[in-house]
């Protein structure tokens, strides 16, 4: 027989008494976590969002509270009336915050059973994530994933807090809406009252808060769901979350300023101190340093070491003397065997011709002079990992090689990028020796303890990147594509290139990486018509095409259009980053897989005949 609470009412929580509450009498309800029976003494750890205390049953002071502590198991919810309690000495817990005391029950009521979990709570996240996401509320309620959404809502609300004070309106723009270009695949939902014809739910608010700007709110933001049916990471979901702002007359600068403002701000709500400002890097930098866009600062950078080699050197390792040369280092790597080196090589890409050279202890044998020189230019330790990669003479980059106004060529970016992209995969495997990424781990935990404001600043490395080419090309068609949505304007000194000389032009974009990972990215806009029309037709939309799928955004720009610009950072990801997480789902309360599926409720699902012909929809057999 389960009893009822009746009149009870929780007087302290789980996590709250000590030693100076001894002789109080309280009412601590919550969950079993664990029981441990000593006969005539059960000791119950009982569990709520705010910690564990610990309830001693003894049968001598009452054999009916006693009787139901026998009864009660793990996830039993139950009510504890009773009185503080100094433990002995011996039995003080330093690991609890409620260590130092415990309740003597005179009254357990059982307010539910539990059914036997498929993992248990108390305990660190089962291995099978299916099976987690399956019982979503069984895990969610392990202190990790409360911690987790925990820093999820301080975040939200210190950067509500922050922006607020700044002037910024939070608007809420709709959910059932037109396509927005992000691109991604849009998720669509039929109307029943227009057949044949769909809303597409929004990839990002991003022309409603240009039209915000565009009606003179001035400052937007919004928390907002975004939706994108695209390949799933650990780093991505179909559905998720957008810190999301737009700003009138901006300089890029005073974007900046606002998001640092709000990052560490949140940063500090969660007990990190983040120095502000952040550093910039152009694009071009960013991927002759680092061979990637999103670099990660806590490790050193990429050297470029073609001078130290002769032509003959160079000739003699078949390597590209056009392109560049460049030596990454991961520290503290120690000595390698020879196999293990080799493992190695095949998380080296070299599609697009770049050539994995050697590292360094092999070309000290052969290049003796040329690796001493690399080793000076890296400043490489005698335990460091040094690799040497290039272009290469056999193989024909078909790239175009678009080398304009000082600006890097593809096949240039090629060699950078493989270059980068490996140092990424080297960091991982050996992260447990370089260490680099302990310093973050070590402050993530040290926050989960709470143990008052730490500096963060080398930790958590963030980086602004701008100056990102405009166009890309592509190769599947041979166009030349805006590189991000096609609202992002040209610098305005690179305007009369568009269309003679697209590789050139600079786009006034910018993204925020931090620990190499894209936290955001955003714009200043194309704020006059002629131009936003142009972009459309540089890319082979034709102007009726841009009519129908932008007539309404065209139209607007029409009628004094200040001129603006903005920013999202990814909330998921800012909140992984805090909370030392490797996947988005350990910071979302309901996740979906990377199929795409919600395992607890099971969606997305069939639905019956008649929904379908309500909607006027025939599905065909796949
Ligand atoms: P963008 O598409 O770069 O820009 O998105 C901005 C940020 O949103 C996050 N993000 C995601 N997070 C989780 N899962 C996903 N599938 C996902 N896709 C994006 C990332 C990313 O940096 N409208 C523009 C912003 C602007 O120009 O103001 C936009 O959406 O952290």
């Amino acid at each position: 027989m389960l009893d009822f609470l009746g009149t009870l009412t929780r007087t302290h929580n789980c996590g709250e008494l000590r030693a100076s509450d001894a002789g109080k009498s309280v009412v601590l309800l919550g969950w079993v976590n664990r029981r441990r029976d000593h006969g005539n003494l059960i000791f119950l750890d009982l569990r709520d969002r705010f910690g564990i205390t610990q309830i001693v049953l003894d049968k001598d002071l009452s054999a009916t509270a006693h009787a139901k502590a026998d009864q009660s198991r793990p996830e039993y919810v139950v009510a504890a009336v009773g009185k503080v309690r100094l433990r002995g000495k011996d039995v003080i817990n330093p690991r609890m915050p409620t260590g130092e005391i415990e309740i003597v029950a005179d009254e357990l009521r059982i307010l539910n059973d539990a059914k036997v979990p498929p993992f248990s709570p108390a305990e660190d996240a089962i291995a099978n994530e299916e099976v987690r996401l399956k019982y979503r509320y069984l895990d969610l309620r392990r202190p990790e994933m409360q911690h987790n959404l925990e820093v999820r809502h301080k975040v939200a609300l210190a950067v509500r807090d922050y922006l607020s004070s700044e002037g910024f309106y939070e608007i809420e723009t709709p959910y059932m809406t037109r396509s927005t270009p992000e691109g991604a695949r849009d998720y669509l939902v039929p109307s029943r009252v227009h057949p044949g014809e769909f809303y597409a739910l929004p990839q990002s608010p991003q022309l409603f808060k240009q039209i915000l700007m565009i009606s003179g709110l001035d400052r937007y933001f919004q928390i907002a769901r975004c939706f994108r049916d695209e390949d799933l990471r650990a780093d991505r979901q179909p559905e998720f979350t957008q810190i999301d702002l737009e700003m009138t007359f901006p300089q890029q600068e005073t974007i900046f300023r606002v998001v640092e403002g709000f990052l560490s701000t949140a940063f500090k709500a969660v007990g990190i101190h983040l120095p502000t400002p952040f550093p910039q890097i152009t694009y071009d930098e960013a991927m002759r340093n680092y061979g990637i866009d999103k670099p990660d600062l806590r490790l050193p950078g990429l050297s470029d070491v073609k001078a130290t080699f002769t032509p003959e050197n160079l000739a003699a390792l078949a390597i590209d003397p056009a392109l560049p040369v460049i030596a990454l280092r991961i520290p503290k790597v120690g000595e390698l065997s020879r196999k293990e080196r080799d493992d190695n090589k095949p998380l080296f890409d070299t599609r697009k011709g770049a050539k994995y050279i050697d590292d360094l202890k092999r070309l000290e044998k052969g290049f003796p002079e040329a690796a001493t020189k690399v080793r000076e230019l890296a400043s490489a330790q005698p335990d460091d990992l040094l690799i040497i990669v290039a272009g290469d003479t056999a193989h024909h980059i078909t790239a175009s090689d678009t080398k304009t106004a000082g600006r890097l060529s593809e096949r240039e970016i090629a060699v950078y990028s493989a270059a980068g992209n490996f140092r990424v995969e080297l960091a991982k495997k050996y992260a447990d020796r370089h260490g680099a990424f302990a310093v973050t781990d070590a402050i993530v935990t040290n926050e989960a303890r709470n143990t008052g404001t730490v500096d963060g600043s080398q930790a958590f490395r963030p980086i602004w990147v701008t100056d990102f080419p405009m166009f890309e090309h592509d190769e599947a068609t041979g166009k030349w594509m805006p590189a991000h949505h096609p609202f992002t304007s040209p610098h305005e000194e690179d305007m009369d290139r568009l269309v003679s000389d697209p590789a050139s032009v600079r786009a006034r974009y910018y993204d925020l990486a931090m620990n190499g990972l894209e936290l955001g990215s955003g714009s200043i806009r194309i704020h006059q018509q002629s131009i936003q029309q142009e972009i459309f037709r540089s890319i082979g939309m034709s102007d009726e095409e841009a009519k129908s799928r932008f007539g309404f955004f065209l139209e607007a720009l029409q009628y004094g259009t200040p001129p603006h610009g903005g920013i999202a950072l990814g909330l998921d990801r800012v909140v992984m980053i805090l909370a030392g997480a490797s996947s988005l789902r350990e910071v979302i309360a309901f996740p979906k897989t990377a199929k795409a599926i919600d395992l607890m409720v099971d969606a997305p699902t069939p639905v019956s005949e008649q929904q379908l012909r309500e909607l006027h929809i025939r599905p065909t057999k796949a």
